[in-house]
């Protein structure tokens, strides 16, 4: 991500009663509206990130919901987010899985769980959004048990013609629309929090990061 100007790769976030309201908007109903191919090519980072935790499980920012088909029935999978539309849509598509998923509207910089009360942490496509990334990924750091995991799954800048080329045609819009910024390289934003990164997995298509972290 060297060779992008400063102001492209860490753009301020923005705040989150902004954020709320974005998706709160029209982004709750035209989220899932995504093509099926797009959905099918995220299903193989989602599941290589999530398919394997077990325990009680947080999925941090969890939107519509889309991670619950890939976290295992045995797991106790809790999700917050901070739009009550996206949670609407997420208990819709927790109750079409037939999953008992306990949801709730929160702040993720702002957990109200007690320490160490989480195996896993999981969290998608979100510190791209974070108001302060570093701050909600402390807070993961917190809620999770001192031997557990937090898994992330984020999309990064893809660098090659043609693809960057027809990414950056969208980013600008999503920035404004919902804050998403596209030009954070996600690992580094990990490398910068106190988590300590295990492990990290790079997907081209999508132009997906996972980082597998585990706390301080
Ligand atoms: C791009 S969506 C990702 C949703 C889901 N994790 C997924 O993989 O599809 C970003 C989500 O982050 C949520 N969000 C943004 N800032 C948040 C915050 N500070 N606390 C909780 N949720 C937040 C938004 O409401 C939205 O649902």
């Amino acid at each position: 991500m060297g060779e992008l100007p400063e102001e492209l790769r860490r753009r301020p976030g923005k705040g989150a009663d902004e954020i709320k309201a974005a998706y709160d908007d029209e982004e709750a109903t035209e989220y899932d509206e995504m093509s099926w191919v797009k959905r099918r090519l995220a299903a193989r980072p989602r599941r290589k990130q999530f398919g394997d935790v077990d325990g009680r499980v947080l999925d941090v920012a969890c939107g519509t919901g889309r991670t619950f088909r890939y976290v295992p029935d045995t797991a106790r999978l809790v999700g917050i987010d901070l739009s009550a539309d996206m949670l609407a849509r997420a208990r819709e598509k927790a109750t079409e899985l037939g999953r008992d998923v306990e949801l709730k509207q929160m702040d993720a910089q702002r957990l109200s769980f007690a320490d160490d009360s989480f195996d896993t942490v999981v969290s998608s496509l979100s510190t791209c959004t974070f108001p302060d990334p570093l701050v909600a990924l402390a807070e993961m750091g917190r809620v999770c048990r001192p031997d557990g995991e937090i898994r992330l799954l984020e999309h990064h800048k893809w660098q090659r013609w043609p693809f960057g080329e027809l990414q950056e045609r969208g980013a600008d819009d999503e920035y404004h629309r919902v804050g998403c910024r596209l030009y954070d390289d996600p690992a580094a934003v990990v490398e910068e929090s106190a988590l300590r990164v295990e492990e990290r997995r790079r997907w081209r298509v999508p132009p997906f990061t996972g980082v597998v972290a585990t706390p301080p």
